[in-house]
């Protein structure tokens, strides 16, 4: 029953859901017309059926906000489509930390604004596997917001600290090294959790672990001066489970990798969080 009143205290407070797609390395620019020739209009028609028949109102789904972290390659046409419907936003997967230079093969925040994209991911576990570093995430982190930019950055321990029950110890030193002298502009930064043993697995974190690494997560947040702190989960989310994430009260969206690839299923994840914002 507490626990009842607790979820409901804060979906109550819930300003916005956020429903973010990562695609990684995958879809060529042609398809990216596919997905979206699909992805628009049945968007668009679910909101005006539901808003029009009262089931779904038109506050809520301006609650929603939804992101598709794409390849630079793909950013040319899925602009195209952000422009035309425009409660998609389209964000990178990474970002250099200097604005421009000698650095061969980079792409600068001055870059990505300047063709709109407002937003990067910062700190993925597959480029930390690649060598990134949580300086390099911290300085990242620093150019983006000099540049009145958006983060998401993501954290997550690997299934040996899950194991040992290290997950707290990795995440509280990921944060401290990403956000390490960052003072201001806090609430342009949503953070990701994303354990790196559920994603592309299958095996999504258990709703109650989530709930409770999550809760940690915004403590730690609010310690470093975050007033409103932002925290979406990624790993496995798919139409039958991110319901449920929802309920749990503490979580604000998703940042989803498979399922992001197919517009049919990303759909359902943004109608699940429609359902569950409008209750
Ligand atoms: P999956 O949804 O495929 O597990 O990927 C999650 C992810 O890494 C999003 O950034």
């Amino acid at each position: 029953m507490k626990e009842e009143q607790e979820n409901k205290g804060n979906k109550e407070k819930q300003e916005k859901i956020y429903v973010m797609g990562n695609w990684k390395m995958n879809k060529l620019p042609g398809d990216v017309l596919s997905f979206f020739d699909k992805l628009i209009p049945n968007l668009r028609k679910y909101i005006n059926e539901k808003t029009k028949n009262g089931d779904i109102k038109l506050s809520t789904i301006k609650k929603l906000e939804t992101i598709i972290a794409v390849p630079y390659i793909d950013m040319f046409y899925a602009n195209l489509y952000a422009n035309e419907e425009k409660r998609i936003k389209i964000a990178a997967q990474d970002v250099f930390y200097k604005n421009e230079g000698s650095y061969t093969g980079e792409i600068s925040p001055m870059m990505l604004k300047s063709i709109d994209v407002n937003t990067s991911i910062v700190g993925h576990s597959e480029r930390r596997a690649m060598g990134e570093t949580g300086d390099i995430i911290n300085k990242k982190i620093k150019a983006l917001l000099d540049e009145n930019m958006k983060v998401i950055l993501c954290i997550g321990e690997n299934a040996e600290d899950f194991k040992k029950e290290n997950t707290k110890k990795v995440l509280k030193k990921e944060l401290d090294e990403a956000l390490k002298d960052i003072s201001d502009k806090k609430e342009d930064i949503i953070v990701a959790y994303e354990p790196i043993w559920a994603i592309g697995t299958g095996e999504s974190c258990s709703y109650d672990i989530a709930k409770d690494v999550i809760k940690y997560i915004k403590s730690e947040m609010i310690k470093k001066g975050f007033s409103d702190p932002k925290v979406v989960y990624g790993g496995s989310v798919n139409s039958e489970n991110s319901t449920s994430y929802l309920e749990t009260g503490v979580i604000d969206g998703f940042l989803i990798g498979t399922s992001s690839l197919n517009p049919n299923e990303f759909l359902k994840i943004y109608i699940n969080s429609a359902k569950f914002l409008n209750k």
